[in-house]
């Protein structure tokens, strides 16, 4: 059979594709074939939207266009025939006009017209609201998680041109941003919604975005925003449906068939055509919207030859309203079942509506949109994950499949049998799944649904459950109970043997002891189940059980309703809006280029990395044979292949491919170099490698044990330790674990090396921090000068420490693979890859002993840190000083010592991540500062003000503080936030409210600012002036969403008193500032900006004799005339951080110029029940000195405290005990959410603080404030404390352990109760647990 052209639209263009691969998603072809490189890759698994894209297509059911946003990284292009996809490039340009999210302007105008609220603001408020969008509100930093953003708020907007904020928040839900700490971007959004600005049109709130001018907590500056930017609407931009593709919507529709490398697809157009092709190959996989047969394809290397895709068949997506429920077809996408189930609970009766509201809730938390428009019905039902949400609530409601196969058909209820095993249904080799319906529940009838993931939206359930009793009418006597549960076992499960005993019992108290027994005997865990948490998972299954019941209750009318929230208010403050991020507008747009959207060379390679699967281990064999018979292989590259050293890393103790032995899984062993990455990916997957094992070190406890340490101990000593413990009236000990964490900056890392053919030049596109050590590495590697490498960083899409180094692990790569091919190599790692190979934040582990006087003065401390530092030294060495720089955080010891061990471990290495060691430092002095408030019963902020540094202390390394501003930041903040006001109103809800709590905590920062490591603190800029007066600006740093090319372009700017306009920052490359120092350390700005005023006025003296000889003239005047006199218009600038250096053999010296301090009180809720918390409110106070541009500072302030609440609250890497990570992609590893963030988020900017140690009086911003998010881990604390007060025998002045980061696991297990000694399960010495505490 031939194969059928495969004929779609992009941004109104045909596309007609002769050779349409099954294999080829439409993000690749997107990237690779159409050049269109807007659409970003962030994790190529559905879960961080920066993919996201628009498909239009004329449905024929429902008779007209339909617009939806999915995700490219999953879409199959086989699926798309006759579709129109929209991608961010085809909504506007900065060329065109402004940028996408202008499209947004003509539904603003229709708001205008229609809404008198709005109308009512003057001419250029509406322009300050447009502003407000994600480019001019500052909602975009790196700009990598942008266009996806954009796109699906366009396709809201398409949809529905005045949604309700909700409707917003809903589009968002499926897209992930690292950086900005998503508040303004929700800000900016918000102003579209139909009910109003952020405070849903109440119009009373005094920090609504909508009066935001009135009231302001940072400065306008007036001068760097021209609402005359603000291009008009182009009506012609808007996309339409291709008329083309409106003409085929009657035509027949006829069986298509694409032919690929591997596999072939065929698109089924009737039921009998998919029945007879299921008949003639049982074999063959049926793929609807690829969500689950995708991810199996890319991560699990499995194979589909045969694709059959049902999704055009009428049958197979038609709704049908029955006398028993809703029938949906099979191929029904996830979003109508949800459109549809909404509208029949507005209008049916509430009793036969409890089913579908139990689905609606399993729905509303399902991943994004992107996902629930093209997902099936009926493929989450035959993918029968163990997991899945859906499954529990249509076994719970005994809802109705119809199966069917060539000349059979038949109807079943789905209950216990339908899973008989792993991944397994009933559904026979020729049968397919027609329909599934929904039943309608009955008088009597009781339903709900529960789903308990890392966080509400995240997709990976722990444990899920659909629950239904039906009682006698007119009794609360059972005549039917059915609990349904996902995650308790390899499959959907109902908990038979509980609930069969419970008929005819009523629903009372002793029936709720009866099953919460029952289930804990029922629902049994092996201890080393996949997904671990054991004891966790079946506290909730009685958790669930007991909500169940009191709903259930509450609807019976038997008691009132318990725990009900007062609802939060969701006004956020407001922030200053200068000058946006100068890349905004582009990367709004997917204009501005990140690494891997350079454009391909015509004989580029693509490289993908073989690692090692064992944590320790001589390597025995290496075989590629079955690598080389993978269409495009070129090369396999190892040890061999270095033409310089194979040596590498900071300390050289790295290689670039292992020699004869790995020490951690993930460990680079060597590379292919294919024509393309899926080949690369296929024949990196066939290289097979053979192991001898040898004894492997995970953990930090390991390591204590067998004494694996890099170097001798650091320390830090002040005082007489002993004396200061002899004083005390109490002394405290313990131990204190803080998890690791994961960049997850959304552009992985990317490299491209291009050999240049003469004296061993090579040219690369990396995507670093540092480009100097990323040259010196690549020119060590091939053996050549370093003169002969040249760097080049246009942008990162996010590094956070993580791309200073470890970057270095994928450019020594494709330089070798350069040199050895003569090509230009590329690779960027996937989101998997990087996870596993690259290492994160340092896990610690903190041994204490604290000695304090009744009042709570603290006299002594000792504190030995053990940091898990993995395979290689890295900076283990600097961040373990930084904590111990830390360890006092804003308090003054008068007795300290401090001890600091990194452990050698086979981990992969850990490495330099925002804060650099000190958040874990602070973490633990807060830690120990709570259990002295605790112990000496006083209110914790009393014991922190008590303890807190003065003006002109000296620190226990002896710097003196000088400009000390925490206490005016915790004065200010402890008044903005009315903690005391609001302390009392906690206690008082903690009193009515049984299992909810609330806590609220307040805690400071003070964060030393310089590289420890002292020859660092210097930079370099480079100037050109053109003869046309443009300014061509370089320097040291690079960009990467922080803001900094901004900031310079700034001070450059009011240095040499020109418009920005006329400034321009190119890129960051070492033959233009060479020996540069990492973009690090948060001084990038401090340091080069020093550097750059100087290079200014080096040219302000060269042009002075022009100015002062033509004072009237203009700046051009001046340049063309020093050029006509033959003066030089190109300077250079250097700086030196002065007076920094300090020595832990001596404790002497300053260790920082400056100190950053901030102040955070947060207040959260938790449920004591699933573990689950909501920040309720943060207000921060930060001093940034004077703000160089308070809109990016806050921007920074913002996104740091909300990756700290990553770090502290949520992020949890799960390794299992032979060394392997299980975290590896969004599905596994929750990062902070649109959801995450608080509710009331108020950030402000301490005023009248100039710093005289840094350029324009300002401070470093981009770390400090991440320590802050600690305020929600106490305050967290406080409310677990609040809950176990709840026990008759509670101690008030009890001290209990919570590890962080503090998960919905930590949580409830630490709030004791009835239901958790129910569920107690030890683990057995001879038994491995599932995953283990590194
Ligand atoms: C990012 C992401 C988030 C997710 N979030 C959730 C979540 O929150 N909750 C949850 O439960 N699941 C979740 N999933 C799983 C996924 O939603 C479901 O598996 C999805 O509904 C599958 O639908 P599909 O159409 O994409 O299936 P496909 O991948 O196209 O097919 C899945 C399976 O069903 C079979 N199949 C499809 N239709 C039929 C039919 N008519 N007859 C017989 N067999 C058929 C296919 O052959 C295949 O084996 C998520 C997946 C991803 C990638
Ligand atoms: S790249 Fe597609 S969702 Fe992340
Ligand atoms: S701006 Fe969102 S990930 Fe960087």
């Amino acid at each position: 059979m031939t194969a059928d052209e495969l004929v779609f639209f992009v941004n109104g263009k045909k596309v007609v594709e002769k050779n349409a691969d099954p294999e080829t998603t439409l993000l690749a072809y997107l990237r690779r074939k159409l050049g269109l490189s807007g659409t970003k890759l962030g994790c190529g698994e559905g879960g961080c939207g920066a993919c996201t894209v628009m498909f239009s297509k004329y449905d024929r059911l429902q008779n007209k266009i339909v617009h939806f946003p999915a995700n490219a990284c999953l879409a199959p292009i086989c699926s798309l025939h006759h579709v129109a996809v929209t991608t961010v490039e085809g909504i506007g340009s900065t060329r065109t006009r402004l940028h996408p999210v202008q499209v947004f302007v003509e539904v603003l105008t229709a708001f205008i017209h229609s809404s008198p609220k709005i109308s009512e603001h003057p001419y250029d408020s509406l322009f300050e609201l447009c502003q407000e969008r994600i480019a001019k509100s500052h909602g975009s930093q790196c700009g990598f998680c942008t266009p996806g953003i954009v796109m699906s708020m366009y396709t809201l907007l398409r949809n529905q041109p005045e949604p309700t904020m909700e409707e917003i928040e809903d589009a968002l839900q499926g897209n992930l941003c690292r950086c900005t700490g998503y508040r303004p971007i929700l800000q900016g959004f918000r102003t579209f919604a139909r009910d109003g600005g952020c405070c849903g049109g109440k119009g009373n709130d005094p920090n609504c975005c909508m009066n935001q001018k009135k009231d302001h907590t940072v400065t306008l500056s007036p001068s760097l925003f021209n609402p005359e930017e603000f291009m008009p609407l182009d009506p012609t931009q808007e996309p339409i449906f291709p008329p083309e593709l409106l003409r085929l919507k009657d035509a027949p529709q006829k069986q298509l068939h694409f032919e690929g490398e591997r596999v072939t697809w065929i698109q089924a157009s009737t039921l009998k055509e998919l029945l007879d092709l299921k008949a003639q190959h049982p074999e063959a996989t049926l793929v609807v919207g690829n969500m689950e047969i995708g991810i199996e394809m890319k991560f699990k290397n499995k194979l589909f030859p045969l694709i059959v895709c049902p999704a055009w068949i009428p049958e197979l997506n038609s709704v049908e309203h029955g006398e028993e429920g809703i029938s949906f077809g099979a191929s029904c996408p996830l979003s109508c079942v949800e459109k549809t189930l909404l509208d029949a609970v507005a209008q049916l009766p509430t009793h036969k509506t409890e089913v579908f509201r139990g689905v609606l809730e399993q729905l509303r938390w399902f991943s994004g949109k992107q996902l629930k428009s093209v997902a099936s019905i009926g493929g989450n039902v035959i993918t029968a994950s163990p997991i899945s949400d859906l499954n529990p609530v249509f076994m719970a409601s005994g809802a109705k499949l119809t199966m069917v196969s060539r000349g059979t058909r038949r109807t079943i209820r789905m209950d216990h049998t339908f899973f008989p095993g792993y991944r397994k249904t009933l559904l026979g080799p020729e049968e397919i799944l027609l329909a599934i319906e929904i039943p309608y529940s009955r008088e009597g009838e009781f339903f709900s649904s529960f789903k308990q993931s890392s966080g509400r939206e995240d997709y990976v359930a722990k444990v899920t459950s659909g629950m239904r009793v039906l009682f006698k009418p007119g009794t609360t006597q059972i005549e039917e109970l059915v609990l349904c549960y996902g995650g308790m076992a390899d499959r959907t499960i109902s908990a038979l043997k509980t609930t069969r005993k419970q008929l005819s019992k009523f629903w009372n108290e002793e029936l709720l002891q009866d099953v919460c027994a029952g289930l804990a005997e029922e629902l049994q865990l092996a201890p080393d189940a996949p997904g671990g948490m054991i004891e966790f998972r079946r506290t909730l299954t009685l958790s669930f059980f007991f909500k169940f019941y009191l709903t259930v209750l509450q609807k019976l009318g038997k008691v009132d309703s318990e725990d009900e929230v007062p609802k939060g208010q969701s006004e956020e403050d407001m922030v200053g809006r200068p000058l946006p991020h100068l890349g905004a507008s582009m990367q709004a747009c997917g204009e501005a280029m990140y690494c891997d959207d350079i454009p391909r060379y015509q004989n580029e390679l693509s490289l993908r990395l073989v690692t090692s699967t064992r944590a320790h281990a001589k390597i025995k064999s290496i075989d590629t044979s079955e690598a080389q018979k993978v269409p495009g292989f070129v090369c396999f590259l190892s040890a061999d292949d270095v033409p310089g050293s194979n040596k590498t890393g900071f300390f050289n103790d790295e290689t670039v491919f292992a020699n004869d032995e790995v020490t951690c899984v993930g460990h680079i062993i060597g590379a292919v170099v294919t024509d393309t990455p899926e080949h690369a990916q296929r024949a990196a997957q066939a290289v097979k490698i053979t192991y001898e094992d040898l004894p492997a070190i995970i953990t930090i406890e390991d390591a204590i044990k067998h004494n694996s340490f890099y170097g001798s101990e650091l320390k830090i000593e002040k005082g007489d330790l002993q004396k200061g413990f002899a004083e005390a009236d109490n002394i405290v000990s313990g131990e204190f674990y803080i998890g690791g964490q994961e960049h997850f900056y959304l552009e992985t890392h990317c490299a491209i090396a291009v050999p240049k053919g003469e004296a061993g030049e090579m040219e690369l596109f990396v995507s670093t921090q540092n480009t100097t050590k990323t040259q010196a590495f690549v020119a060590k590697v091939l053996g050549v000068p370093a003169n002969r490498i040249l760097i080049r960083v246009k942008r990162l899409g996010g590094g956070f420490g993580g791309k200073e180094i470890r970057s270095t692990l994928v450019s020594t790569a494709v330089a070798v693979g350069a040199y050895k091919t003569g090509c230009p190599v590329r690779c960027m790692l996937d989101r998997d890859e990087d996870m596993l190979i690259t290492g994160g934040r340092h896990p610690f582990l903190a041994r204490y002993k604290v000695g304090f006087m009744k009042t709570g003065r603290i006299v002594a401390l000792e504190v030995d840190h053990y940091s898990n530092a993995g395979n290689t030294l890295d900076l283990s060495e600097a961040i373990m000083q930084q904590t111990l720089l830390h360890m006092d955080n804003g308090y003054k010891i008068p007795n300290i010592r401090g001890t600091g061990w990194l452990c050698k471990t086979n981990l992969p290495s850990n490495t330099a991540f925002r804060g650099f060691g000190r958040p874990q430092g602070m973490l633990i002095a807060e830690h120990w500062m709570s259990e002295i408030a605790v112990t000496c019963g006083l209110p914790a902020e009393e014991v922190r003000r008590k303890n807190m540094y003065k003006e002109g202390d000296l620190t226990h390394f002896n710097q003196k503080l000088e400009g000390f501003t925490l206490t005016r930041c915790w004065d200010e903040c402890l008044a903005s936030s009315q903690y005391h006001a609001r302390k009392s109103e906690i206690d008082k809800f903690n009193k009515e409210n049984c299992w909810k709590k609330r806590g609220l905590c307040i805690v400071p920062t003070k964060f030393g600012v310089s590289f420890t490591v002292h020859f660092l603190n210097q930079a370099g800029a480079l100037i050109h002036v053109y003869t046309d007066g443009s300014v061509l600006l370089t320097h040291g740093g690079t960009e990467m969403g922080q803001g900094l090319h901004t900031k310079m372009v700034q001070v450059a700017s009011r240095a040499l008193k020109i418009p920005t306009s006329k400034i321009y920052i190119s890129e960051t490359s070492t033959n233009t500032v060479p020996n540069t120092s990492p973009t690090a350390a948060s001084v990038s700005t401090d340091l080069n900006g020093q550097a750059v005023y100087e290079a200014c006025q080096t040219i302000l003296k060269r042009l002075e004799p022009f100015k002062r000889k033509n004072p009237s003239g203009s700046w051009e005047d001046w340049v063309i005339a020093a050029y006509q006199d033959a003066v030089s218009l190109s300077a250079t600038g250097f700086y030196k951080a002065p007076d920094v250096g300090y020595s832990f053999e001596t404790n002497s010296g300053n260790p920082f110029n400056y100190f950053s301090y901030g102040v955070a009180c947060s207040e959260v809720e938790i449920d004591c029940l699933t573990g689950d918390h909501k920040n309720l409110r943060t207000d921060i106070v930060m001093d940034v000195g004077s703000s160089l541009n308070p809109a990016i500072d806050i921007g920074q302030v913002e996104g740091a405290f909300v990756q700290g609440l990553g770090l502290f609250t949520l992020e949890e890497l799960q390794y299992s005990p032979e060394g392997s990570l299980y975290t590896r992609g969004p599905s596994t590893y929750k990062i902070p959410t649109f959801d995450s963030i608080p509710i009331e988020f108020r950030v402000s900017l301490l005023r009248d603080s100039p710093n005289k140690k840094a350029i324009y009086a300002s401070k470093a911003v981009g770390e400090p404030p991440l320590f802050l998010a600690a305020s929600v881990f106490f305050a967290i604390k406080d409310a677990i404390r609040a809950a176990r007060a709840q026990h008759k025998d509670y101690d008030m002045k009890e001290l209990f352990r919570l590890d962080s980061p503090a998960t919905q696991e930590k949580i409830r297990n630490a709030c004791v109760d009835k239901f958790t000694t129910l569920c107690v399960t030890g683990v057995p010495e001879n038994c491995k647990a599932w995953s283990l505490r590194v």
